[in-house]
């Protein structure tokens, strides 16, 4: 895909082979247990360790069992998720001391927890009392935290792109949805950069291509697809268009500077006979070159040289999820192993 960049190429080899490979590898994995036949917990932290150059864990829970099996491996950092149907309560501050001392302080400082996702597109779900009190939850764990002396954990919600309005093309039309932006996103993209946290998205580039922008969707377009009439800026790959449109909503109420973070994106290798675009070679193309592009450290064309921290959904096929496709999510079957080759075993380093 970059025959024609061959200095860029060569530079991304040198890079890649001075700087310690964890400083250049930015991808992650969600660790989701939605399934009956995974193997326990040890034994996947021991795998992810010793085959895998993962070093990013996101979890969907606070299982005490996964937190415990990570204890000792602190080159790999997790991020917890705060459950919904916990948002209400954890809004009030001795809800979330409680909650943080009976959840994660148990496990510090031996279990390495970078991030608090609270809730999971929690906009989705357009339920108002759930909506006013993420951001009063988001504040409550923060200071919990501090007043616990924690450091290191921060906190942060992961939202859908569904946050956009309308149409994210072109990437530099990207707002917020109408109604959502002052009352929700500024005072939220202000906690964000108050606390140094960053904004979690969850792009899926399946969810958004169609037969003719497949190529689009797996980064293998040869030429620019797409020209944003406003910026000039040319598009390759709609994950780039997709975190630009989040970024320029962002941009729009002030708020440029926060860190993204990716905190699901994936392709899945098997569906329904009938769905196109879904398969082995399709998931391995995306992840694939979903892990090169993101490992680069080029950015996206408004964003350059900036790095988004990427959580791949997801490390399994959870054969209790609800349809053939969102089964076949997985990087690796249960047995652990690989569902198709995207080079992010210990053996296939560059
Ligand atoms: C936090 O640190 C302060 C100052 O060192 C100390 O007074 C306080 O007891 C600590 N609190 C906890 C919960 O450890
Ligand atoms: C976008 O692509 C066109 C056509 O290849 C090229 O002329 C233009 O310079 C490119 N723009 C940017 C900003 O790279
Ligand atoms: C973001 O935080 C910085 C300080 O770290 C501050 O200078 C800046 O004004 C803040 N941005 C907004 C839009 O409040
Ligand atoms: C595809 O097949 C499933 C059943 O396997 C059916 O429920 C669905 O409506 C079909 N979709 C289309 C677009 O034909």
């Amino acid at each position: 895909m970059l025959g024609s960049d061959v200095v860029p190429q060569l530079f991304f080899l040198i890079l890649t082979l001075t700087l310690p490979f964890s400083a250049a590898y930015h991808v992650g994995v969600n660790y989701g247990t939605v399934a009956n036949n995974l193997p326990p917990p040890h034994q996947v932290v021991n795998f992810i360790k010793t085959k895998t150059n993962i070093n990013h864990v996101k979890i969907f829970d606070t299982n005490p069992d996964i937190l415990a099996a990570f204890s000792g491996s602190t080159e790999i950092s997790l991020t917890v998720t705060i459950p919904n149907s916990d948002i209400l309560s954890l809004s009030k501050l001795p809800n979330a001391r409680s909650w943080l001392s009976n959840h994660l302080l148990p496990f510090l400082p031996t279990t390495s927890i970078s991030y608090i996702a609270v809730g999971n597109e929690v906009i989705a779900t357009s339920d108002k009392t759930l909506i006013t009190h993420l951001l009063p939850a988001m504040e409550s764990l923060t200071l919990a935290l501090h007043l616990a002396n924690v450091t290191g954990i921060l906190v942060s919600t992961p939202h859908s792109l569904g946050i956009l309005s309308g149409s994210s093309e072109p990437p530099s039309s990207g707002k917020f949805r109408n109604g959502y932006d002052k009352a929700i996103f500024t005072p939220i993209l202000d906690f964000h950069n108050r606390t140094k946290s960053p904004f979690m998205v969850n792009p899926y580039p399946y969810f958004g291509s169609g037969p003719e922008t497949l190529n689009y969707a797996l980064f293998n377009s040869n030429d620019y697809v797409f020209v944003d009439p406003v910026t000039k800026m040319n598009y390759t790959n709609m994950f780039d268009a997709q975190l630009d449109a989040v970024y320029s909503a962002m941009k729009r109420i002030g708020y440029g500077d926060v860190d993204i973070v990716v905190a699901e994106t994936g392709w899945p290798s098997a569906g329904e006979p009938n769905q196109t675009g879904v398969g082995l070679d399709y998931a391995a193309a995306y992840n694939g070159n979903l892990i090169k592009h993101v490992n680069s450290g080029k950015g996206t064309p408004l964003m350059p040289n900036r790095v988004f921290e990427t959580y791949i959904f997801s490390l399994f096929n959870e054969n209790l999820k609800s349809s053939v496709s969102e089964q076949n999510f997985g990087l690796f079957k249960p047995d652990f192993t690989q569902v198709y080759d995207v080079g992010i075993m210990k053996t296939n380093k560059v």
